[in-house]
């Protein structure tokens, strides 16, 4: 009987839809970053579109404003895959957009379960953090243009401990007999697909409906000031529209958002 649990690119590459069965998958079993080991192909030119790096277990696992993102050895998903993409800089953020989207109905189709995205790049489960997402852009020589992208993924399958200053916030999927393998193919399915085409309008609608932090009050910092709003809206470019008390609408762009369960209601950190 195959182990649920071990990665396995047959596995893998069995529930990979037809168009991306020859994607090289390449499975480690330890790793500093799978998102790091990505870049260095990419820089070295020697990338193929959908390349995907998988580590079973990372030692320098990295979040966004270089925050580690805990990767212990089997009960977590830790991968990046490369999209050979021509992309203009500023709509990269698309990216994390469309791997939101692509791990949530992953994670539903596989579990039935109904995990949220809190903007922009984490998805929440019974509100702790159960999945974070990095999108790194490598840029072509007119640096206007990405020349390929890392999409790096992390999610607590089966993570019962995390350490001290994340256990409160974290949580993991937790669902019985949950493949990896075939967690990882459908995400790559479903980014591959929705990657064809990251102006379709549907894409937002569809990042809308599983917005976490929509029509919810939130409180941000800006200029290391407080402020209080209410989510109204997420555009087209994926910015977060907000409305103050005096109906002054505000867009914010990158961004940090954390959720304070204790009030349940969402803080919003925005670094300028
Ligand atoms: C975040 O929480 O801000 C994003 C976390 C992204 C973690 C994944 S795990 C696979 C890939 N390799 C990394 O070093 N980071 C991403």
């Amino acid at each position: 009987m195959t182990d649920i649990n071990i990665l396995s690119e047959q596995e893998i590459k069995q529930n990979l839809l037809d168009c991306y069965k020859n994607f090289d998958i390449k499975i480690f079993d330890i790793l500093s970053s799978t998102n790091d080991f990505a870049k260095e192909l990419i820089n070295s030119n020697t990338f193929k579109n959908g390349t995907t790096i998988i580590a079973n277990s990372q030692t320098e696992g990295r979040g966004r404003f270089a925050r580690k993102f805990y990767s212990p050895a089997n009960t977590g998903i830790y991968f990046s895959s490369i999209l050979k993409i021509s992309l203009p800089i500023q709509d990269v953020s698309l990216i994390t957009i469309i791997s939101a989207i692509a791990v949530c109905k992953a994670i539903t189709k596989h579990t039935n379960l109904k995990p949220k995205i809190k903007w922009i790049n984490d998805i929440y489960l019974n509100n702790k953090k159960i999945c974070g997402i990095l999108v790194e852009n490598i840029s072509d020589s007119t640096n206007l243009k990405s020349k390929g992208i890392v999409v790096g993924i992390g999610i607590n399958s089966s993570t019962e401990n995390f350490p001290k200053d994340i256990e409160n916030k974290a949580g993991s999927i937790m669902y019985n007999k949950l493949s990896r393998n075939k967690l990882i193919a459908e995400i790559i399915n479903n980014l591959f697909d929705l990657a064809k085409d990251v102006y379709d309008k549907k894409i937002i609608e569809e990042y809308k409906s599983l917005s976490l932090v929509l029509n919810k009050e939130i409180t941000y910092t800006k200029n290391n000031k407080f402020y209080t709003a209410t989510a109204i809206d997420i555009n087209n470019n994926g910015n977060l529209i907000v409305k103050d008390s005096n109906n002054n609408v505000i867009v914010l762009e990158n961004e940090e958002t954390s959720i304070n369960f204790a009030t349940q209601n969402l803080t919003l950190n925005y670094q300028l």
